[in-house]
């Protein structure tokens, strides 16, 4: 086995207190998508959008990555062949970690994506509809996050990580989102051997060879062990 291609989502972030957007008291039980994450929501009201986002990086800076996170981290660094993370989240807990290859498809709370120029910058801390771009200085900064109805980034490099990939493993996501959620059938289709590692079945569980059950923490660092030790 030479290539590991592993997709993160909410879940292995969920014992940061973080919150995850799909269970009962998840984010989009609190907010509507269509307010906070869309281009549209942020056209009619980018103050809200930007306080959203706001709390959200507030909450993400104090946090520490688990052991999950670590797991990732230390099979990237002792496993013989390649390991790509490729994660819906927009914390930097997997970099914090200690992981190197790691995309985000979704963005990062951390940058900050001018809708005028396209110029990107390190988000500040807080950030506000009217922040000139340190580029062209149009008032037109978000964040750098990929809203629902936009285009996920790194998508071509990503779909060929995926067709060489011997093995694919997607982590506490629900499966409710796309492209992302069809990564494991991508992945198979290609020959790699499919796992999912979630607190219970995602809604594409019927589409991987294999699967564990249970809290990020447990079931990553016990399967990170078992691939080391193979
Ligand atoms: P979801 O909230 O949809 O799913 C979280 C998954 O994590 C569920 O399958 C839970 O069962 C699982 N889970 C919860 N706690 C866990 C724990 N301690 N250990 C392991 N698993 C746990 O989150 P995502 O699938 O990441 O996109 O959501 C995908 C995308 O939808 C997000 O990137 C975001 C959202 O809308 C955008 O905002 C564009």
């Amino acid at each position: 086995m030479e290539k590991i291609v592993v997709l993160t989502g909410a879940g292995i972030s969920a014992e940061n207190g973080l919150g995850t957007f799909r269970d009962e008291e998840g984010l989009w039980a609190q907010h509507r998508i269509e307010d906070v994450a869309t281009p549209e929501g942020f056209a009619a009201n980018p103050q809200l959008v930007h306080d959203f986002y706001n709390a959200r990086r507030a909450q993400a800076v104090e946090a520490s990555p688990n052991a999950a996170h670590q797991a990732l981290a230390r099979l990237e660094a002792e496993f013989s062949g390649e390991v790509l993370i490729v994660t819906q989240n927009v914390d930097n807990l997997h970099e914090a970690a200690g992981s190197k290859a790691v995309v985000h498809m979704h963005g990062a709370l951390s940058g900050a994506l001018c809708a005028a120029c396209d110029h990107r910058w390190p988000a500040p801390l807080v950030m506000a509809p009217n922040d000139p771009c340190p580029a062209c200085n149009q008032p037109a900064t978000r964040p750098d996050i990929v809203w629902f109805g936009e285009m996920p980034y790194g998508m071509e490099a990503i779909w060929d990580q995926l067709r060489a990939a011997d093995l694919f493993v997607a982590i506490g996501t629900s499966g409710n989102v796309y492209p992302a959620a069809a990564f494991v059938q991508d992945a198979a289709r290609y020959g790699a051997d499919t796992v999912e590692l979630n607190l219970e079945p995602s809604a594409t569980i019927s589409d991987f060879a294999d699967a564990r059950f249970g809290k990020a923490s447990d079931v990553v660092s016990a399967w990170v062990e078992e691939v080391l030790a193979q």
